[in-house]
């Protein structure tokens, strides 16, 4: 097989498309690991970064970049029509819900539409998107064979699902095992021998459709465990019992568990989502999906329950939450990151201001609030300052920034709701802290 031999000797061009939070780390690898590659985005800004040597991303350094342009192996480009230059093409497009909570899949269509059109023969195609089981089989293989060649006879399909983690110290793309899954042999094993080359081990299953669910079983694990552990705080308080403690104590077994957080409800581009992919493909098969409605109901109404917290505590000190000046630290849907989609910032500011506070927020790794699905704030950071921290009648804590001085936070504050035991190690103040 021609490209098999291409790809051990890397002399295999690898090309990807959607420059974010998957496809820009996946290039660096490739790269790394001695692949010349284009980068391809839609989106003109990113681009214009990539070639001025900038990142866009907090925890990608600028270094890295300029490492990319230096080592001569890099580009990238808003022109489509060089897809016929690369030999493998790995898609990173975003999948997120429509308005009715339904997959959009407009993102993995155009692309799709677009490859299509450039297609030839011999090249292979992995989707990387998180998406619902079926998706590469039903949906782009047959756009895909719009171009007239046959998969399998003509080029190669994969999909294989992205498990990137941004900032997590310990683990990195390179280092993460690759689920690879392909409905013919051919496919499958010129897949496995390209991420073979970059990354630790690849894990091959025996369809696009098993690697698909593979995905959805891991996201779904997540939102189910974090769902358990938010009820656990809900009727722990009830109960005068504190849930971190009690987590922190269950971690001590040694088998059998596994430590998940409560916190203000689910964040980032995947665990919100990706589970309802498959509830709106189970509702083809007749099947409801239990466990995913649940956890969803239980992860979406604690942002309401975290205001309700609010309430009480600005009750103790005989405010009422109407005219009250809330500060929210953390804008990012998890500590230590740039990205605030799905963020549960976004809904306790929305929930806040409709009970007629007025919410000013600091993070410093999203200066501007961005644009994002459901939310257009029009709002900036405000400084932590000492001043900012006493003016204001309850500063929440909403993500647990590892830059913030908690000590110090907590000595300025009037009142603070800490959704995320932040300020758990804070002796003193302790009489001003509500967990929530
Ligand atoms: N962010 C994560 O931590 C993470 C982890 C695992 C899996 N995933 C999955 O990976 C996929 C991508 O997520 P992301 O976080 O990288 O998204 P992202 O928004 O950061 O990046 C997607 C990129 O695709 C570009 N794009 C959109 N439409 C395009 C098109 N038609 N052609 C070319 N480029 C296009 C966008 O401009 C953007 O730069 C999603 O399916 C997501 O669920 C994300």
């Amino acid at each position: 097989m021609e490209l098999k031999k291409k790809i051990e000797t890397k002399n295999a061009k690898i090309g990807v498309i959607g420059l974010g939070y998957v496809g820009l780390p996946l290039v660096i690898e490739f790269v790394d690991g001695g692949f010349d590659c284009i980068g391809f985005d839609v989106d003109e800004k990113k681009v214009a970064l990539l070639k001025g040597g900038k990142s866009y991303i907090k925890h990608i350094p600028t270094e890295r970049i300029m490492g990319l342009i230096d080592s001569g192996k890099f580009d990238s480009t808003t022109d489509f029509s060089r897809l016929k230059e690369v030999d493998c093409i790995l898609v990173a497009v975003p999948t997120p819900l429509d308005r009715h909570q339904q997959p959009d899949m407009s993102f993995i269509v155009n692309t799709s539409e677009t490859v299509s059109r450039y297609l030839r023969k011999g090249q292979l195609v992995v989707l990387e998107s998180s998406t619902w089981p079926g998706t590469t089989e039903e949906l782009m293989k047959p756009i895909l064979e719009k171009s007239g060649l046959r998969c399998t006879q003509d080029f190669y399909l994969a999909f294989s699902p992205e498990r990137e983690d941004p900032n997590n110290p310990e683990y990195s793309t390179k280092t993460i095992p690759k689920v690879v899954g392909a409905n013919d042999s051919s496919s499958l094993d010129c897949a496995t021998t390209l991420y073979n080359t970059v990354i630790v081990r690849t894990v091959p299953v025996s369809s696009t459709q098993a690697a698909e669910a593979t995905k959805l079983l891991e996201n779904i694990f997540r939102s189910v465990n974090i769902a358990l552990v938010n009820e656990m705080k809900m009727i722990l308080d009830r109960m005068g019992i504190d849930v971190w403690e009690v987590i922190e104590a269950a971690s001590t077994k040694p088998f059998g568990y596994m430590p998940f957080y409560p916190g203000p409800g689910l964040g980032g581009h995947c665990i919100p989502i990706d589970p309802f992919y498959l509830t709106w493909k189970a509702r083809e098969y007749d099947m409801p999906t239990r466990f995913i409605e649940l956890a969803g109901e239980i992860n979406t109404d604690m942002p309401y329950w975290v205001v309700q917290k609010i309430i009480e505590a600005l009750n103790i000190n005989g405010q009422s939450i109407k005219g009250s000046n809330i500060l929210i630290l953390g804008a990012a849907y998890k500590k230590d990151v740039d990205d605030v989609r799905e963020s549960p910032t976004l809904k306790l500011i929305e929930i806040l201001e409709d009970r007629g506070a007025r919410v000013d927020y600091n993070d410093p790794y999203i200066p501007v609030m961005p644009r994002v699905r459901k939310y257009a704030f029009d709002m900036k950071s405000v400084e932590l300052t000492h001043e900012n921290l006493k003016k204001d009648d309850c500063v929440v804590i909403s993500t647990d920034h590892s830059c913030y001085d908690y000590e110090t936070i907590v000595a300025h504050a009037r009142l603070l709701v800490d959704t995320r035991n932040a300020t758990g190690g804070v002796k003193k103040g302790r009489e001003k802290i509500i967990k929530a």
